[in-house]
């Protein structure tokens, strides 16, 4: 397979006129904190991987792992061949991993130990006569929240965070960006206060997904979507993440955090932006940003929380032709948990455009399937020249973003049924990632880390969206704190009956992806 290079124009996100940016990356290297975690195993070490083999990273390119483990630089390389081998996206190729592997370093030590930072800091230097990286290192705290404040001013306090002039000093930190705002803020400040702003990148992996940029492209490049993408023509929006899967070997981090925290806080109020939002002045990490933001400021929650949410937890029940456990029976998990695993929210943005617009979103573990939408659901014709039978199996347009797993965009329409009489029935017309393209598509990781190294910022929040973001969330997480327990819905099912009856009151239906 022969490498696919990225070039500026398939990246929509990063403005075609800034012919600075290189689209390898420069010399430098990338420390990872968290290296036995599962997000390391399974997306970052692949993904570092899948970068090299397609000819993206420089040639002195170094990966230093820093743990509480007893290992030489070899034990590390073995942890990272093994995750490559399992998950990486391109084939294996040995001279890739050879060339690779010459860059891996591993500094033992905990959190609190100066020394290993020191230790940390004297690989770094060496790397920089002995590999060319230039100086320049990415930091990524592949770590509990809780730590990042402690990795931080140990960072500081080595000099590590500190770039000289001509060279960068860059952290990469992971969801949750807190529990909610105030500690969003002190998360904020902290990082912050460590390394300047523009230098903290915030991985939401959504915005890293060929289909979600994609939706700007769909928006922005085309004339035939944004002049109905407003509240004349558009009756609602469905923004739909479902899993099938549980939260197996994952509970203790979930427990507490739930679904509307895992997941609409950062992915679903993201994808309600890139859907919402204005046409950016350009394609720059600023302007993008700020038509994102307008919109997380203009969200409104409804008045009454109790029909306008929903959450739910799963009971046990069927995923295919497994029988599954209920959230409470997974192992770690504490008796009587009230995490909802389950969360359905509405909202309006109160903007010209989308006015009296709702916008409805949900997100659940353990559901029918695996499946990813924005559904932009447009209003019935004002007038249908028809008898009311031949119109009696139409439905509403829509135009359906499918994010994950079939990527592609379908629009629905009416049209007449072959026969003598008129009647008129729904329509589908597809158009699918697989079959237009012949590349295909890279991972979210892969893209959001070579952006890093690039220090193209445009697809990492900054902190005012994480703000508003938890400012929509926070009133909904304290209504459903004082409202008892969520509500059991069968696993392999739609969710919890609380969830349609808050689509019936608005006279809708959840879709059935
Ligand atoms: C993560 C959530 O951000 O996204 C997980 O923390 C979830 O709970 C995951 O499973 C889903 O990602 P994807 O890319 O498989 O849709």
């Amino acid at each position: 397979m022969s490498p696919t290079r990225v070039t500026r124009e398939h990246n929509p996100l990063r403005d075609p006129r800034d012919k600075r940016l290189p689209n390898i990356a420069g010399p430098c290297a990338l420390v990872l904190f968290g290296v036995t975690g599962d997000l390391s195993r399974k997306k970052v070490m692949p993904a570092i991987y899948d970068l090299a083999n397609r000819g993206l990273l420089p040639p002195g390119f170094s990966l230093v792992g820093f743990a509480r483990r007893d290992w030489a630089d070899q034990d590390f390389g073995q942890i990272v061949h093994d995750a490559v081998r399992e998950h990486a996206r391109t084939p294996f190729r040995e001279s890739t991993w050879q060339a690779l592997a010459e860059g891996f370093r591993f500094v033992p030590g905990n959190f609190d130990d100066d020394e290993a930072f020191d230790l940390l800091a004297t690989t770094v230097e060496e790397l920089e006569h002995e590999r060319g990286t230039g100086g320049n290192v990415g930091f990524y705290l592949s770590i509990p929240p809780g730590f990042f404040g402690q990795v931080c001013r140990q960072l500081d306090r080595s000099g590590l965070a500190k770039a000289e002039d001509g060279q960068w000093r860059r952290v990469v930190i992971e969801k949750p960006f807190g529990h909610d705002l105030a500690s969003a803020r002190e998360l904020n400040a902290i990082v912050e206060g460590v390394f300047p702003a523009d230098s903290v990148f915030r991985i939401d992996h959504y915005l890293g997904k060929e289909t979600v940029q994609n939706l700007l492209a769909l928006r922005f490049a085309n004339e035939l979507f944004e002049p109905v993408w407003n509240a004349h023509h558009i009756d609602h929006v469905q923004i739909t993440m479902a899993e099938d899967i549980g939260v197996a070997g994952r509970a203790s981090y979930y427990d507490g955090i739930g679904a509307a925290r895992d997941v609409i806080q950062n992915h679903l109020l993201q994808l309600l932006a890139l859907t919402a939002m204005e046409e950016p002045v350009a394609f720059t990490a600023q302007h993008l940003r700020a038509e994102k933001e307008k919109v997380l400021a203009s969200v409104r929650l409804m008045d009454d929380l109790s029909t306008s949410s929903a959450r739910g937890q799963y009971a046990p029940g069927w995923q295919g032709s497994d029988k599954v456990k209920g959230f409470l029976e997974e192992d770690g998990m504490k008796p009587g948990s009230r995490t909802e695993t389950y969360a359905a929210l509405k909202v309006e943005v109160d903007t010209r455009r989308w006015a009296g617009v709702p916008f409805y979103l949900r997100t659940g573990k353990r559901l029918a399937k695996r499946v990813t939408e924005i559904a932009v659901v447009f209003k019935k014709a004002p007038h249908l020249p028809f008898n009311d039978t031949e119109t009696e199996e139409l439905g509403q347009n829509a135009i359906v973003i499918r994010v994950q797993p079939d990527e592609g965009v379908t629009l629905r329409f009416g049209s007449k049924v072959p026969g003598a009489q008129m009647e008129v029935r729904d329509v589908t017309m597809d158009f699918a990632y697989g079959s237009s393209f012949t590349e295909t598509s890279p991972e979210a990781y892969e893209r959001l880390i070579l952006d890093v190294l690039l220090g193209a910022p445009s697809m990492f929040p900054r902190t005012q969206e994480v703000e508003l973001s938890w400012q929509i969330l926070d009133p909904v997480e304290e209504h459903w704190a004082k409202d008892g327990a969520p509500q059991p819905y069968p696993s392999g099912s739609w969710g919890p009956a609380s969830a349609d009856e808050m689509m019936a009151l608005d006279g809708r239906e959840w879709r059935m992806p």
